[in-house]
């Protein structure tokens, strides 16, 4: 847990004021730069000491194999990992005859602030090192948002009270030693000297390193560009090896007197490209960076997210960790995908090595849903890696027996990576959850061109797959048998209920969208009688139900398991799958993370609110929250049932996730999808936001410590701005044509200028539903 308060809470900026190197890793993850496409981890300058080095290019991977100790049919036979590529951010400082280590002399000060607004991380720090030398550097780093390849370091150098004789030696380098991976299943794999040397070079100010993995055969390119300024003389000289190419500025600097170097760093990859043309390719992002200049990109930067505020943004009066809390999970689900251009969206985003750098459900499902209101450009690219990578899921559906396409569990490149089948490949919902992120993006955006060209192959290959997997039983009722919902402490379930929800919707969007577009439909082998078949399977989905009990069931014959025993659970046994045997786990009634909550939030239309508040009140005291996608999810479902306190702690957890290291794993990468949920929550849970069909609903409900929550969402070419007190609600057009909405039911209609304030109505009283013991949501 990050114990040492050193994030000052402030709404625009995560301040850290002190240097702990006990949490160094988990502080890298915090401040890490990407915008999708290059990834930074906070590193300090120097390069050492550090917790993990990483710098991450969305895509580079090194396949190893997967090993089992029992093979069996159809177990993936290689893994992917994500890499650390050729580190660009490294500045190595020698004050006088010292290196400027942290681990030696003493830091008289230390600032670290990642601006959310102006998208740079500066430090300033003043160090006197152990020959008594004091000097301040200040340095301020950024991925830039705008010029997809560059990243950039401005690194400023000055003594205190004496002349200092200075050495910045700036460095790119390849295959750095990464420590040993800590023993929690959830962490990468890390691969020794994955990178094979090509070519090196020096020349002036600029460096470059072009690099191959070894066996997924991708070349890696990296350059840098200097500008130098200090006073006179200051030399430079530079040079390069197969795994280091540096340039070396040496000076002497009297009080006063500042050293600076602003170093631009271009990466590029391929598995096609040739050297040459990789090399070439560099360096001419190098070339178009150059021209504006380390002013220039910050500019452009700034600009770039002065729009992403205005389309983004959200404010919490009364609760000032949240305030801050959402706005670095927008930023951070903003550098996650921003330029990621159909590539994946890690869960890690590209700020760490955790889960080997795999993409999951977690993209669709949780921080799509932020970018389809927020940036929905994103969207349309995360979806479109989804398409580019159907030929694999094609041949996974083929291998399986099954038809259409079975989206991979976790993967980077489209083939599945999960050695395991019970929580890996069995948890076909990944399917459905991409084919409700295409239906969502087409109804949030209206782009018919999406739907035609991607939305439609998407949901015909997934409704296939569905349509293979299930079966009409004796009484053509429709089941899908031996799948994983969310919930992972339940595996091969017969009709799990959310799976099934999503299915059926999968299967009727499939339905429509081929009526919608026959023409393309006709190209991908689809007619009338295929939907209609799907149709039908939809029609008769089985949805279990306990009528004893009143409730729905997390999946057939879930409610009559028995209850896992909670109270002879100690504190420090979870997470659970880390101290008892999976199989105990799958016949018990224990739920890691949200499912049937999960359903009652994506297919809310299906329960009325009586059910949402009884299912909610059974499924309470079973979750255990071991994922950090549950929080939020049971935070946008308690707000809906009225326990308002209830969903603000749970709002509290998922905001707080990593800057307080709840999972205590922060180290290994930020959790995107708890980032992008604290969004959910607000949005969905206290704003009661949902969409049913084109229609924008909302509830909105806020818990006594919120004082006013207003947010701002993209809608069919308008940009709606709803704000909620206590007391009312107000919605307001900022762009775009008249909007019919609904408020807790009732139609209103928005007209451009013209803000419509209705009242919040009290919520219903119910008795708050107890979670097992040990398991109360974090609270402030
Ligand atoms: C969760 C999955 C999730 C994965 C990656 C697991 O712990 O159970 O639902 O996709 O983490 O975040």
């Amino acid at each position: 847990m990050i114990t040492h308060g050193a994030y000052a809470v402030e709404p625009w900026t995560v301040r850290e004021t002190e240097l702990s190197l006990d949490v160094l890793a988990q502080s890298e993850s915090v401040f890490a730069l990407s915008n999708g496409h290059v990834g930074w981890r906070g590193n300090l300058d120097e390069g050492e000491p550090h917790g993990l080095p990483g710098s991450y290019l969305n895509g580079v991977y090194e396949v190893h194999p997967l090993p089992y100790a029992e093979a069996g049919y159809g177990y993936p036979e290689s893994g992917q990992t994500i890499i650390n590529v050729t580190n660009g951010k490294v500045l190595r400082l020698l004050v006088d005859d010292e290196p400027f280590d942290l681990r030696y002399g003493r830091l008289v000060s230390h600032e670290r602030v990642l601006d959310l607004r102006r998208g740079v991380m500066e430090r300033t720090c003043e160090w006197c090192s152990p020959a008594g030398t004091r000097i301040r550097v200040r340095a301020t780093r950024m991925v830039s948002l705008t010029q997809r390849s560059i990243a950039a370091v401005a690194y400023e150098v000055e003594p205190v009270d004496c002349r200092a004789r200075v050495v910045v030696q700036s460095e790119l380098v390849a295959n750095e030693q990464l420590p040993e991976p800590n023993g929690d299943p959830r962490a990468a794999l890390a691969l020794e000297s994955p990178l094979e040397p090509e070519q090196d070079f020096a020349s002036g100010h600029r460096l470059r390193l072009v690099h191959r993995t070894r066996h997924s055969g991708l070349r890696v390119a990296v350059a840098a560009d200097h500008v130098v300024s200090g006073p006179e003389p200051t030399t430079t000289g530079s040079e390069s090896h197969p795994d280091l190419a540096r340039l070396t500025v040496a000076s002497v600097l009297e009080p006063g007197q500042k050293l600076r170097v602003e170093k631009l760093v271009a990466h590029g990859w391929s598995g096609v490209r040739s050297l040459p043309a990789m090399s070439d390719q560099v360096d001419a992002a190098l070339a178009a960076a150059a021209r504006v200049g380390w002013t220039g990109l910050a500019d452009e930067q700034r600009v770039y997210l002065d729009d992403f505020w205005a389309r983004a943004d959200v404010e919490v009066d009364g609760g000032e960790e949240i305030q801050q809390a959402v706005r670095f999970g927008l930023f951070h689900v903003l550098q996650a995908g921003a330029r990621a251009e159909e590539r994946a969206i890690p869960a890690k985003g590209l700020t760490g090595s955790g889960y080997d750098g795999h993409a999951f459900w977690d993209t669709e499902m949780f921080v799509l849903p932020v970018l389809t209101y927020t940036s929905p450009d994103a969207v349309a690219e995360a979806l479109r890696w989804r398409q580019n990578t159907l030929p694999a899921a094609r041949e996974r559906a083929a291998q399986l027996g099954l038809r259409g396409a079975a989206f991979p569990w976790r993967t980077i490149e489209g083939q599945e990576g999960s050695a395991y089948w019970p929580a890996g490949t069995a948890a076909f919902h990944v399917n459905a959850a991409i084919a409700h992120a295409a239906v969502r993006h087409v109804a949030t955006t209206g782009d018919e061109d999406f739907e035609r060209d991607t939305g439609l192959e998407l949901l015909v290959e997934t409704a296939r797959l569905w349509r293979s997997l299930g079966h009409h039983d004796h009484r053509g009722t429709f089941h899908l048998d031996g799948v994983t919902g969310p919930d992972e402490y339940s595996a091969l379930a017969d009709d799990n209920t959310y799976t099934n929800l999503m299915a059926r919707a999968n299967l009727l969007a499939a339905a429509d969208a081929v009526e919608r577009h026959p023409k393309e439909a006709e190209r991908l082998g689809a007619d009338d009688e295929e939907s209609a078949a799907w149709r039908d399977a939809a029609e008769a989905m089985n949805i279990p139900y306990n009528g004893e009990l009143g409730v729905h069931e997390q999946s057939a014959g879930f409610t009559r398991y028995q209850r896992w025993d909670f109270a002879g659970t100690r504190a420090d046994q979870y997470p659970l799958m880390l101290h008892f045997p999976y199989f105990d786990l799958y016949r018990k009634q224990v739920i890691k993370q949200a499912d049937l909550v999960l359903a009652m939030y994506t297919c809310g239309a299906e329960f009325d609110e009586e059910h949402i508040a009884r299912n909610f009140a059974y499924y309470e005291p079973l979750t255990v929250r071991d994922s950090s996608l549950s929080a939020c999810v049971q935070a946008t479902i308690a707000a809906q049932a009225g326990h308002l306190r209830l969903a603000y702690d749970y709002t509290t957890e998922a905001a707080l996730m990593d800057l307080e290291d709840l999972e205590h794993n922060t180290r290994d990468g930020l959790h995107i999808a708890s980032l992008a949920g604290t969004w959910m929550a607000l949005v969905a849970g206290f704003g009661g936001t949902r969409r049913v069909g084109e229609t924008l609903r909302f509830s909105p409900r806020l818990p006594e410590k919120l004082s006013r929550l207003a947010f701002i969402l993209q809608f069919r070419g308008r940009r709606l701005r709803v704000e909620i007190t206590q007391q009312s609600a107000t919605y307001s057009l900022v762009d775009g044509p008249s909007l019919r909405i609904r408020h807790h039911g009732a139609p209103v209609t928005l007209h451009p200028g013209a803000p419509e304030t209705r009242p919040v109505p009290p919520p219903a009283h119910r008795p708050a539903p107890e979670q097992p013991p040990h398991r109360k949501p974090h609270s402030h």
